[in-house]
């Protein structure tokens, strides 16, 4: 090679590692770079807390000498434009502020919690929420939300499983990228034009926190964090999300606010993701406590190093960056990289040539296509659990109907967590919806007790009386916003409070007994199911959420919701999720023994020896996918197009999707794969694709699906992306237990 070419390689690779100019960097911004001081790129670096619609002179001061990149928590819109104004016209430089916020599900107009958003299984409804929120967000000033959270979450002690998209990495990316789309649109993702950041998080594996117990340790094998923990995360980088988020975990010993193998080599390197990076909430201090920082100036050296470009809530790298440059035991390159990609997103959203909300936009909140679009997403999300004897849907000839419990008429807990900006007024409870349905004369409203946790049972006596002169009783029960979400973890997992016992004392009445449960997790209901005739699990249904009940439970709308998390029996029996391993002792389910099986006295050693509990068996009370309609479908006929295929090519399937009772409706289809034999242990099934048909009675579709078989390919031993050839079975139906079954082989 001419050496002169030779050199000019070698320089390159070395300018790219040392951070200098990035190559195609927007030539504003490294003008902008060059003519920053080192306080300067640090302040970008920085990420405050707002100070509710005020702007002390503190404040005032930290943005005109430029300490500060963003902000989060304000939505004051004046607030917000005279922020703006401070740093665009008052600062030396002129740079906008990006301004963040928790938009999880909705903004003004609540959506269901993601996990409810999740029992959609409709990716349009996620994007098309999303893209409400912004358009509400944005309007307010906020060009950043720190959503969508895409943890694969399993374990329903953990509270923050109610803002994930649930157990599948499937399921959750394509969750990701419909709201990824949805926040930031598909082209043009400018502020100006209704668009905001959305940020992928959290990075990564804080989903599986020891016990459920928020905040604590995860440990992931690689190969496992590689094929489910994973996928959603490349996803939303595939779908072009503009940023990401750290987690408060420690990933295998090692937190992710400083893991340089999440971050520089999985993040940047393999998936070249070219984007922000921001600390979760005063993450980078927390790896003090973690006991993997010795104090603040080494915290923000290994979160440098791991390259988070921004510090939120906490003061590690605005303290000590400087000193830790100037010590020579970090070059100013790293800043120049880390201040680059924050750059980059302001210039990429506009804001330098349209930070301010203009006025007009202040008409956005309340309009009807979002409450629209909101009760659909609500009614798509309710997932029906029961339905004895058909007694749903309730004919609205009824004459009358006892509303019970803790959840029937709370416009705000109906939320559930991450609802800052929701707006309470919009809400209508499952109260206000029967009665829209019924008239108030046909409805009797009982609370029962005050709220969820109520241990109380004074008010069982003019429950049990509203019944009893009732023809049908509607009990909405379930937990309260404030029991789900950050840091509220439970380890009991059953309906809080005595509403057990006032579904037993309701139970006795004989009368149908349908109940709602508004939740923010899978909850162990046994028992209450068994004393029920319905159940329509509702999860924290946003602001639409009771018309969408009351409409389901009339029969104007028919549920087509399916479980996003398998729904355990007990909380022992946690971890269960669909997709499991194998393992060398499966239960046989025509022959195992349960507790009560055992003869008293025996001295029998050998109970069966396969992988169950005596006591709750081996199987869920819900598989994952699950979910029933008021009319029954048939599937048939499936048909492997490709028995015999190449790595590279798509396995091709058909199969017959018959309506087969008597009202329209929509069912999610599902297809599971199992890859038969693996250089490492393969699950027993995998949901690959899906898809929400609509059928009326009696009419059939036939399905095709296609999926590449590339999305078939696991990391083997060597850690190694691979589609092995050989054996794999394919299964479609409703749910995870699916068993309209075919094969097909990879050559
Ligand atoms: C902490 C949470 O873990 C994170 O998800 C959230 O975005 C930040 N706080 C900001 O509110």
């Amino acid at each position: 090679m001419n050496i002169r070419i030779y050199f000019f390689i070698v320089s390159l690779i070395f300018l790219q590692a040392c951070g200098h100019s990035k190559e195609g960097s927007d030539p504003r911004i490294e003008e902008l770079i060059g003519k920053m001081t080192i306080e300067e790129k640090i302040g970008q670096m920085a990420q405050i807390n707002g100070f509710g619609g005020q702007i002390p002179d503190e404040l005032k001061e930290s943005i005109k000498a430029g300490r500060i990149g963003s902000i989060l928590n304000e939505v004051n819109v004046e607030t917000l434009n005279e922020i703006q104004r401070i740093a665009i016209e008052e600062s030396r430089l002129g740079i906008p502020l990006l301004i963040g916020r928790d938009v999880v599900h909705g903004f003004k107009t609540s959506f269901p919690i993601p996990l409810g958003l999740a029992a959609t299984w409709n990716p349009q409804i996620v994007r098309k929420g999303s893209e409400i929120a912004a358009a509400e967000a944005s309007s307010s000033g906020v060009n950043w939300t720190f959503a969508p959270m895409i943890d694969i979450a399993r374990d329903s002690r953990w509270g923050r499983i109610a803002e994930s998209f649930g157990e599948d990495p499937y399921l959750v990316s394509q969750m990701a990228i419909a709201s990824t789309k949805g926040f930031q649109g598909e082209a043009n993702t400018t502020f100006a034009n209704g668009k905001i950041a959305a940020c992928a998080k959290h990075f990564a594996g804080y989903g599986a926190a020891e016990g459920g117990r928020d905040y604590n340790t995860t440990l992931i094998p690689e190969g496992e964090l590689r094929d489910v923990y994973l996928p959603p995360f490349k996803a939303a980088v595939d779908a072009g999300i503009m940023t990401f988020m750290t987690g408060f975990n420690d990933l295998n010993g090692v937190p992710a606010s400083g893991n340089q193998f999440l971050f520089k080599k999985v993040l940047r390197e393999e998936w070249k993701f070219d984007g922000m990076v921001v600390s979760d909430w005063a993450s980078i201090h927390e790896m003090l406590a973690h006991g993997f920082a010795a104090d603040e100036k080494d915290a923000a050296q290994k979160a440098i190093n791991a390259g988070v470009d921004m510090e939120m809530a906490s003061r590690c790298y605005f303290e000590n960056l400087n000193q830790l440059v100037s010590s020579g035991a970090i070059t100013e390159d790293l800043l120049d990289n880390a201040v680059r990609n924050i750059l980059q997103l302001k210039f990429k959203l506009g804001l330098f040539e349209n930070p301010y909300v203009p006025e007009e936009k202040q008409n956005i909140f309340g309009k009807e296509e979002s409450f629209k679009a909101a009760l659909k997403a609500a009614e798509q999300s309710v997932v029906l659990l029961k339905n004895e004897n058909q007694i749903l849907p309730l004919s609205k000839d009824i004459n009358s109907v006892a509303v019970i419990g803790p959840m029937s008429h709370e416009k705000y807990e109906q939320g559930g967590t991450w609802n800052f900006d929701g707006d309470s007024l919009y809400a209508v409870t499952p109260l206000e919806g029967i009665k829209e349905i019924l008239g108030d004369r046909k409805v009797k409203y009982v609370k029962g007790l005050k709220y969820s946790r109520d241990k109380s049972t004074r008010g069982f006596n003019k429950a049990i009386k509203a019944a009893q002169n009732s023809d049908a009783v509607i009990l909405c029960l379930g937990e309260e916003a404030i029991i789900s979400g950050e840091a509220h973890c439970r380890a009991h997992i059953d309906l809080p409070g005595s509403q057990a016992e006032l579904v037993h004392e309701i139970a006795k009445l004989n009368k149908p007994v349908i109940m709602v449960v508004m939740a923010g997790r899978a909850l162990c209901i046994v028992d209450e199911i068994n004393k029920s005739d319905a159940i329509l699990y509702a999860w924290h249904p946003g602001c639409m959420g009771g018309k969408a009940v009351a409409n389901l439970i009339f029969g104007d709308a028919v549920p087509s919701g399916k479980l996003p998390i398998t729904f355990p029996k007990s909380v022992g029996q946690i971890p269960m999720h669909y997709n499991h391993k194998p393992c060398g002792r499966p239960v046989d389910p025509s022959n195992w023994l349960s507790i009560d099986d055992i003869p008293v006295k025996t001295y029998q050693t050998s109970l069966g020896n396969t992988s169950h509990y005596l006591d709750d068996g081996y199987t869920p009370l819900f598989p994952f996918g699950f979910g029933l309609s008021y009319t029954t479908f048939e599937y048939s006929n499936l048909k492997v197009e490709t028995p015999m295929l190449n790595a590279n090519e798509d396995v091709k399937l058909s199969f017959t999707l018959k309506n087969t009772g008597d009202f329209k409706a929509e069912e999610v289809a599902q297809v599971y794969i199992r890859d038969m034999v693996g250089n490492v242990t393969r699950p027993v099934r995998e949901l690959k694709a899906f898809k929400r048909v609509k059928l009326t009675p009696g009419q059939e579709k036939q399905i095709s699906i296609s999926i590449p078989a590339s999305d078939l390919a696991f990391h083997n031993q060597s850690m190694e992306k691979v589609v092995e050839a050989g054996l794999f079975n394919v299964w479609v139906g409703g749910d995870s237990n699916a068993s309209l079954e075919e094969s097909f082989e990879i050559k």
